[in-house]
């Protein structure tokens, strides 16, 4: 099974993704905590992308596709749950190749909607735990002990481009760039859409209603 998370920043995917893959024994890819792990670590790749997810804006095609490729060609592509991928339309049609070449398809596009008002106020109190890449809110979804993540013990941070100004292009370069790849799984039949504002429990039941 291949399940794609899409949704503007904040929409609640890395949220969702985590128990969503442990419930229905999905391989988590989220593209966003690969390139920080790698920013991170100081390899070539994260110190090329981290100026363009400082600003937030997209790391360019062809390094995506190449690290997203190697992913679903390898055997755990038995079920996986895609979040933070594609982001483009050339990003789609490169997924869409690599699966038809192992006789593969997504499944399910599921967009998560949510308002541009919400996205906003989630960005701006979500901290995040920086080993397990679980987010919390300041207000809606806080942690047990006062910025410590409750599964590692962690001290929570705050993302780099959970800075006001990031925030903002973050969601201009989501309506310019990623609201066409909608279209695109909408096209052939496999967008399924889901209430983002809802609460995250209510959000998790129509997750599995439309997985299955
Ligand atoms: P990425 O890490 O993917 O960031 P994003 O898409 O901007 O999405 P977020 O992780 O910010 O939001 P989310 O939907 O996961 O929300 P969350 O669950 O945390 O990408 C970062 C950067 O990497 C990009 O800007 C780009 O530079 C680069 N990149 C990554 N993939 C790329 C690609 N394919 N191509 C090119 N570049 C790429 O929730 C947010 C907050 O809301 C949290 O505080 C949470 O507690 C709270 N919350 C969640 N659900 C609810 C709810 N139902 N009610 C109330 N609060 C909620
Ligand atoms: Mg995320």
């Amino acid at each position: 099974m291949l399940i794609v998370f899409l949704g503007a920043p904040g929409a609640g995917k890395g949220t969702q993704a985590k128990s969503l893959a442990a419930k229905k024994d999905l391989t988590h890819l989220a593209t966003g905590d690969m390139l920080r792990a790698e920013v991170a670590a100081g390899t070539e790749l994260g110190l090329m992308a981290r100026g363009f997810m400082h600003r937030g804006d997209l790391v360019p095609d062809d390094v995506m596709i190449g690290m997203i490729k190697g992913r679903i060609e390898s055997p755990e592509s038995a079920g996986v749950l895609l979040d933070g991928f594609p982001r483009t339309v050339a990003q789609a049609l490169a997924l869409d190749e690599a699966l038809g070449a192992v006789g593969a398809s997504v499944d399910r596009a599921i967009y998560f909607e949510v308002s541009r008002e919400e996205l906003v106020r989630r960005l701006a109190g979500r901290a995040t735990c920086p080993e397990c890449q679980r987010a919390y809110h300041d207000t809606f979804h806080p942690p047990q002990k006062s910025d410590k993540c409750d599964d590692c013990d962690a001290e929570l941070v705050r993302r780099e481009d959970d800075r006001p100004e990031a925030v903002l292009n973050r969601l201009d370069v989501y309506g310019k760039q990623t609201t066409p790849v909608l279209d695109h799984y909408r096209a052939v039949g496999k967008l399924v859409e889901v209430n983002g504002e809802q609460s995250i429990d209510a959000v998790q039941e129509d997750l599995i209603a439309a997985v299955g």
